[in-house]
């Protein structure tokens, strides 16, 4: 049976990458984009997403999310990662034909989980904030989701400790209070984190290939990959792009890509560690513990890394030669 997902996102290069492996793969129904500030501005963020509505033809509803943390002050866009607008190169036209759906995009969520209980994947691939302001209204949706996927965190493994500080990944430093929310909520989460998405790697000739063999699909990767692969290779020194927010849906089509470990996650809110994710492992009853009265949630560890670009590979060409 399908995977019924709404995808929260900050498209975003990556985003991008993960929204049309998403809509290309035949094992996800992807029911709506939900957009959230991150990435680049909230305005920005869902201009892009409608944007790829109307170019891909995508039946996927798009909401419009939060514009701000729920607590600490802006981050901002992340110009150097994503451009100015959200998608590197890209140049996005101003006037598009195709329109948000009205209402806010937590809201969306609650609606769409209460009208089909136990059928919906909830995958965020930015900042938290939709997903903690949905439990905040409507604390019930934690028994009515299928499950919570979320790219975000780093938890050291692999030697992944962080992105935009040395402890902290981008998604969770952006709204850590939101990320505290979710994550210790009495929902399933799966967090595919740092851990695994700094394990996979799309190259240069990878991008090239895409490019040739999947038609306008593969060009428009091409394209928007461009600008990402200048700052991977200008600041982080390698011809190539982390495979982040493509995970998340590689998760949920073949969970078995990955190594899970179990227990309760907590997020480091203020401070130096601000945005730092941190999961108890072990059994032990101690003092103080602001873990173990939490639920044990799962965390990618360990990931197939040439299965999972093989899948992306199959999943895009094969969407291509359909459309
Ligand atoms: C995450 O941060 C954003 O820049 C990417 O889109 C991804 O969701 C990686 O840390
Ligand atoms: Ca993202």
């Amino acid at each position: 049976m399908k995977s019924k997902i709404i995808l929260d996102t900050d498209p975003g290069i990556d985003d991008v990458m993960a929204i049309l492996f998403a809509e290309a793969n035949p094992e996800i129904e992807l029911k709506a984009i939900t957009t959230v500030y991150g990435n680049a501005t909230i305005e920005n963020s869902t201009h892009n997403a409608l944007y790829l509505k109307q170019k891909f033809k995508l039946h996927a509803d798009v909401v419009k999310g939060a514009s701000q943390p729920l607590v600490r002050p802006p981050v901002g866009p992340t110009v150097i990662v994503h451009g100015e607008g959200g998608l590197g190169d890209v140049n996005v036209p101003t006037e598009l034909t195709e329109q948000v759906t009205s209402g806010a995009a937590y809201q969306y969520i609650i609606d769409a989980v209460k009208a089909e209980p136990g059928e919906i994947t909830l995958v965020a691939i930015g900042p938290l904030t939709n997903l903690a302001l949905a439990l905040q209204a409507d604390p019930s949706i934690v028994d009515l989701v299928k499950e919570v996927v979320i790219m975000g965190g780093a938890f050291g493994e692999n030697k992944h400790y962080g992105n935009v500080t040395p402890f902290a990944e981008a998604n969770v430093h952006d709204d850590p209070h939101a990320a505290d929310i979710v994550l210790t909520a009495s929902w399933p989460v799966v967090v595919i984190g740092l851990d695994v998405t700094e394990q996979s790697f799309f190259t240069r000739e990878y991008l090239d290939t895409l490019r040739d063999e999947a038609r306008e699909v593969g060009q428009f990767i091409w394209d928007v990959s461009r600008f990402y692969l200048r700052f991977y290779s200008q600041r982080v020194g390698i011809e190539a792009c982390h495979v982040h927010d493509p995970s998340a849906i590689a998760y949920v089509i073949n969970p078995e890509l990955f190594t899970l470990r179990e227990g309760p996650i907590r997020v480091v809110t203020e401070g130096v560690a601000e945005g730092m994710t941190i999961q108890k492992c072990d059994q032990r009853v101690y003092p103080t513990d602001e873990w173990s009265v939490k639920p044990a949630q799962k965390i990618g560890v360990a990931v197939k890394s040439n299965e999972l670009l093989a899948l992306y590979r199959r999943s895009i060409i094969d969407y291509a030669l359909l459309s």
